[in-house]
């Protein structure tokens, strides 16, 4: 695993079956990990696109997590909202190397400044 490009984030099994934990990054936006029913991981920056809702605290479903504020539906794999809401969130590339999980360290720090 190429540690300049990959960041590990710590142990797939710390992370509540299909639930979220959220990853702060130091001077930039804090990022949402979420596990789905079938054992997948993926990372978004934690605001939704209507009004910066914290899709940490949504519920999963699928691919989708709602959001906790006005329920939009959120796709995990592109970020879009789904439905007729219109709106993207950014998406952080997601590894899992021997049970551990990588995100992409560029998209990561992306939200900063
Ligand atoms: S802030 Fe997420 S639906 Fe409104």
């Amino acid at each position: 695993m190429d540690s300049a490009k990959w960041l590990d984030i710590g142990p797939v099994d710390q992370l509540p079956s299909l639930g979220a934990r959220t990853l702060p990054v130091q001077g930039g936006k804090e990022i949402a990990i979420f596990h789905t029913a079938n054992g997948e991981v993926y990372a978004l920056i934690n605001e939704c696109p209507h009004k910066q809702g914290p899709l940490s605290e949504g519920i999963v479903h699928d691919t989708t997590v709602t959001c906790p504020l006005h329920s939009w539906r959120i796709s995990l794999i592109d970020g879009h909202a789904l439905g007729d809401d219109e709106g993207c969130v950014p998406v952080i590339p997601v590894k899992i190397d021997n049970g551990r999980i990588f995100i992409g360290r560029a998209e990561a720090l992306q939200g900063q400044g």
